[in-house]
């Protein structure tokens, strides 16, 4: 039995990082076991509040975000962190290495009907000679990543985590408290026959989305002349983890439904933690112009369509976008 040992992902042993991701397992823990205790804690339902992006915040968003956001402040490790559910970032440990951005609950629609759910995170490493904190150091694009994860909270506890050298998948075993190891690389089949989109954006999207999605709906009928099955469980981590597992093509697409939110899903607290973990699994990530690793933010909170997912069928997806 492999416990949770992030020495054995690292081609060179880095000690703070390796405390940092068993800091943030520890808090993906105690998320997993408020979730557990569901209706008797009384931890379901809506606050009052919303948070910046003008989203209602459910209960469990605001208990996992200062879950994880105290934790990490106290490690010592990390200098700032941005969370989807804090207005601007939050200054900690003057000498922390690290900047972490997260999703403290990703799937919160999902919290009440005892769904999926799950948390995601990345983590850079302050760019040399910056003092202080400020937003300004964690404007670098997804390249600069040294890890990321998510935590899925499903039938069982799940933890996927690359530093950069694979993707890993540990599995909480509830009698010792533990992450163990389960699957040493998780590899993504460059070809598949399912796809994940909402479709009942449809009519709000590019030309060149209406189109791939038609030619998959139109099956062994149409140009692909295969059938494609469809699959949407409405929380980001456990599409992308059913990409993962068993291939697939995952797309929020830009849509034109408010022109002033052309994009749901956020660069640096989903999309680019997201792609470094499908990049290192041998998928593709792009927003249909561009890899999403390589886009130089300009604000925390700013957000990016996504596709990605079975290398052949990002590729295809972005043949129409050209
Ligand atoms: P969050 O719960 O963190 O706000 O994220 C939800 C995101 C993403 O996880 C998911 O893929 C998408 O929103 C679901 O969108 P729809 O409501 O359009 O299904
Ligand atoms: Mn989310
Ligand atoms: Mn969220």
């Amino acid at each position: 039995m492999q416990r949770f040992d992030p020495v054995l992902r690292q081609d060179k042993v880095d000690l703070d990082l390796i405390s940092l991701l068993n800091t943030l397992n520890t808090a993906c823990k105690e998320i997993s076991f408020r979730l557990s205790q569901g209706a008797l804690a009384g931890i379901l339902g809506s606050t009052t509040d919303e948070n910046i992006q003008g989203e209602t915040q459910k209960k469990l968003d605001v208990i996992s975000n200062d879950l994880i956001k105290e934790i990490l402040l106290e490690s010592g490790l990390v200098r700032a962190i941005a969370s989807e559910e804090e207005d601007t970032i939050v200054a900690g440990s003057p000498d922390g290495r690290f900047l972490v951005c997260f999703d403290p609950l990703d799937g919160s629609s999902n919290i009440d009907i005892n769904s999926l759910v799950g948390t995601i995170f990345s983590i850079m490493e302050v760019p040399e000679g910056m003092q202080g904190a400020n937003e300004e150091m964690f404007l670098q694009p997804g390249t600069a990543q040294v890890a990321a994860g998510y935590a899925l909270y499903g039938a069982s506890t799940q933890l996927a985590l690359t530093t950069g050298q694979g993707v890993h998948l540990f599995t909480l075993d509830n009698t010792i408290g533990e992450f163990v190891l389960t699957t040493d690389k998780m590899t993504i089949c460059e070809d598949t026959q399912e796809f994940a989109i909402n479709m009942s954006n449809q009519r709000f999207w590019q030309p060149a989305m209406q189109q791939y999605i038609n030619d998959l709906l139109a099956g062994d009928t149409g140009t692909r002349n295969k059938n494609f099955n469809m699959r949407w469980i409405a929380a980001m981590v456990g599409d992308v983890h059913r990409v993962l597992t068993r291939g697939g093509i995952f797309t929020y697409p830009s849509d034109n439904r408010n022109p002033n939110k052309p994009y749901k899903l956020r660069l640096m607290y989903e999309a680019n933690p997201m792609s470094f973990l499908v990049e290192q699994a041998g998928g593709l990530s792009s927003t249909g112009y561009e890899r999403i690793m390589e886009i130089e933010p300009t604000e925390i909170h700013q957000r990016v369509a996504v596709i990605l997912g079975s290398k052949n069928e990002v590729e295809t997806c972005l043949g129409y976008h050209k």
